[in-house]
């Protein structure tokens, strides 16, 4: 039963919801993230959150969560960042990122919200070339 409720909120969801275990592997990918970095569940499941971003990040993540998991400094989790994705296809697009923790079957789980900035940052560019 908690297996369908999760189904149903991954398709349902409007956000891009992506969770990753703390190595960083990602368990769920809902509909929306899959639209939105234009790749499929079943092809990033149990491989690397750090495939959907360029660099200098993409070599690095591994280490955020590292440096996380043993300072328990807070960076972006309860805060939000803006960043670059990158999706399947290689393109790079603004988003912002809210990232939450919390325990399943005592294993630290990390749920990402991602929302993709690229029309507010046209609207922006649009009026500065209005102006
Ligand atoms: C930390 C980038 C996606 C989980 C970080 C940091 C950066 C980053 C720059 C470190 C911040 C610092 O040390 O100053 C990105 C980029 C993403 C992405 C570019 C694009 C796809 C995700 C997602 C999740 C996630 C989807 C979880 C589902 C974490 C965690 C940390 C972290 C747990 C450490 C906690 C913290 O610093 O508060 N990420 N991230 N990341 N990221 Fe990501």
């Amino acid at each position: 039963a908690r297996e369908a409720h999760l189904r149903s909120i991954l398709a349902t969801v409007p956000e891009a919801m992506i969770v990753i275990d703390e190595r960083g592997l990602v368990t769920s990918f809902s509909t929306a993230a899959e639209k939105l970095f234009g790749i499929q569940a079943d092809d990033i499941c149990d491989r690397n959150i750090s495939n959907l971003m360029p660099n200098p990040d993409r070599d690095a993540h591994d280490d955020y969560i590292a440096r996380y998991i043993r300072t328990g400094e807070r960076r972006i989790i309860g805060y939000g960042r803006v960043v670059t994705g990158q999706r399947a296809d290689g393109s790079k697009f603004p988003m912002e990122l809210h990232i939450g923790e919390t325990t399943a079957n005592g294993e630290r789980i990390f749920t990402g919200f991602v929302r993709d900035l690229t029309g507010r940052y046209k609207i922006e560019e649009d009026l500065r070339q209005a102006q």
